[in-house]
């Protein structure tokens, strides 16, 4: 049985490890000793191993849903190697199922024991490995997929394929499959612009090879800035989802026609030039709702502080600072069918902005008297004309969450509340999982612990089947 540690393994397992050994009420060592007991056995639950959508208590509701669609990644040696981790998390969470080829590079960048823990099986090395050749051949791992993903593609990657060599198991696949291929380049920018770079892009676009970024900003390499950093794994995902069959599907068009308006992020407000008042939102969440309603087909307005995710492919972005900028932005907005207020704004600003650094004096201590900042959540929800036929607010409660949900429901005005426990221990702020409480007018539903892009999904589903009957 292969050894392994908790130190070993990357931050985002280790959190996926800690939530899914207290759901089963284990030690995390205990969780990674039964992991790997499983995996020996070939267990099926290896698969759900490390993997962020199963969760225990609705494993049989999963088992029925089929994961038809299936990507077979290929992970070059390159920097951006680390976001293929994310990238894997990220399919696997809209049900996509990952298998991954390592070239030797790669595993100089990350291990193949993570990309295993996270995509539910080993990733596969070798071309001439007797084990792989003779359990699937890369012949089989060329077919049995329906997109070839290449995350980093590296120049050489992209040198081989345009040049139809097959040396080693990356290559030889990549010739062997008849699949579509879609490539994330990452490299350095020179390196892009080189000429033999562009030749051999040209020659794979017309061989009918897609291709996802590279975006431009700073590179890893100190001092390197240019195109050529890899894509977002949320850009690289879309880009995949729209290759793969049943894009259509996927993107159920439930709220093509409508127009959606997202708050999202934390606001800052001014203190002096230098200093702000803020929260700890991420944005995570705000953002996942915007990108799910525009898969849905809707027109988005997405209204964000400042944040540091990225932004989601196919919406309306407005960035803001201050609370007042960001109520300005939303009603600038309207109209809209439905309003969703994720942003956790600032619930007060300084009385004054002071226009020059406030300096520290012997007189002591500033007086900052605060001014409370407009609700704007409660505006729109509470507009004779124009309001949204939907208004969603978020309570980030750090206790009795349902009571103070309900509280704010009616004070607010709004139509829906979705509640979630922001307590240090739940992990939710800038975490990766939500636990949600959907307070109505006339109910409260308990929804299970979910990723924030699966929380979005499902309330996308929820507007969709809301605002049918009014159409
Ligand atoms: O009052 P509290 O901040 O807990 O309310 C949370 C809800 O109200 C969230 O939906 C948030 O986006 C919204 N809100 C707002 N404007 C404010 C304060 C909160 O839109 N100034």
């Amino acid at each position: 049985m292969p050894s392994l540690t908790v130190r070993q393994l990357d931050d985002k397992i280790k959190q996926r490890l800690r939530l899914r050994a207290a759901r089963n009420g284990r030690s995390v060592e205990d969780e990674v000793r039964t992991i790997l007991r499983s995996a020996a056995a070939g267990d099926e639950a290896f698969a759900a191993a490390a993997a962020p959508d199963e969760r225990v208590h609705r494993k049989s509701e999963r088992k029925s849903e089929p994961t038809t669609r299936r990507v077979l990644l290929i992970i070059g040696g390159g920097i951006a190697a680390y976001k293929s981790l994310d990238l894997i998390r990220r399919l696997r969470e809209r049900r996509v199922a990952v298998r991954a080829i390592m070239t030797p590079a790669a595993q100089r960048f990350i291990t193949p024991l993570s990309v295993g823990a996270i995509a539910g099986e080993p990733p596969f090395t070798e071309l001439f490995d007797l084990q792989s050749e003779f359990d699937v051949g890369h012949i089989r791992l060329a077919r049995d997929t329906e997109l070839v993903l290449v995350a980093p593609a590296t120049a050489d990657l992209i040198a081989k394929m345009a040049g139809g060599h097959a040396d080693d198991l990356a290559s030889a696949v990549l010739l062997a499959t008849d699949r579509q291929i879609l490539l994330a380049p990452a490299m350095n920018p020179r390196m892009w612009a080189n000429k033999a770079t562009l030749r051999n892009m040209a020659q794979l676009a017309a061989d009918g090879v897609a291709s996802v970024g590279p975006n431009t900003g700073e590179m890893a390499e100190q001092g390197e800035f240019g195109a050529g950093r890899m894509a977002e794994p949320l850009e690289i995902v879309a880009a995949a989802e729209a290759l793969l069959p049943g894009a259509e599907v996927a993107r159920s068009g439930a709220l093509v026609g409508r127009h959606v308006l997202v708050t999202s992020g934390p606001t800052h407000e001014p203190i002096d030039p230098v200093r702000y008042i803020a929260n700890r939102s991420s944005g995570k969440q705000g953002h996942a709702i915007a990108a799910a309603a525009a898969a849905a087909g809707a027109a988005v307005t997405l209204v964000s502080g400042p944040v540091q995710v990225p932004d989601p492919p196919g919406v309306r972005l407005v960035r803001v600072e201050t609370a007042r900028d960001m109520l300005a932005a939303v009603e600038a907005a309207l109209p809209a069918d439905v309003a969703v207020f994720a942003a956790a704004v600032a619930d007060w600003r300084t009385a004054t902005n002071s226009r020059e650094k406030i300096k520290k004096t012997a007189r002591g201590t500033p007086e900052l008297p605060l001014v409370e900042n407009p609700d704007i959540l409660a505006t729109v929800a509470h507009r004779k004309a124009g309001r949204p036929a939907l208004v969603i607010g978020f309570a980030a409660e750090t206790e009795r969450l349902v009571e103070h949900a309900k509280q704010k429901l009616a004070l607010k005005g709004c139509d829906w509340i979705l509640a979630n426990d922001v307590s240090p221990e739940s992990g939710v702020m800038g975490g990766d999982i939500n636990m949600i409480h959907l307070i109505t007018r006339d109910r409260v539903e308990d929804w299970p612990p979910q990723t924030k892009d699966e929380v979005a999904n499902v309330l996308v589903q929820r507007i969709a089947t809301a605002l049918e009957p009014r159409r």
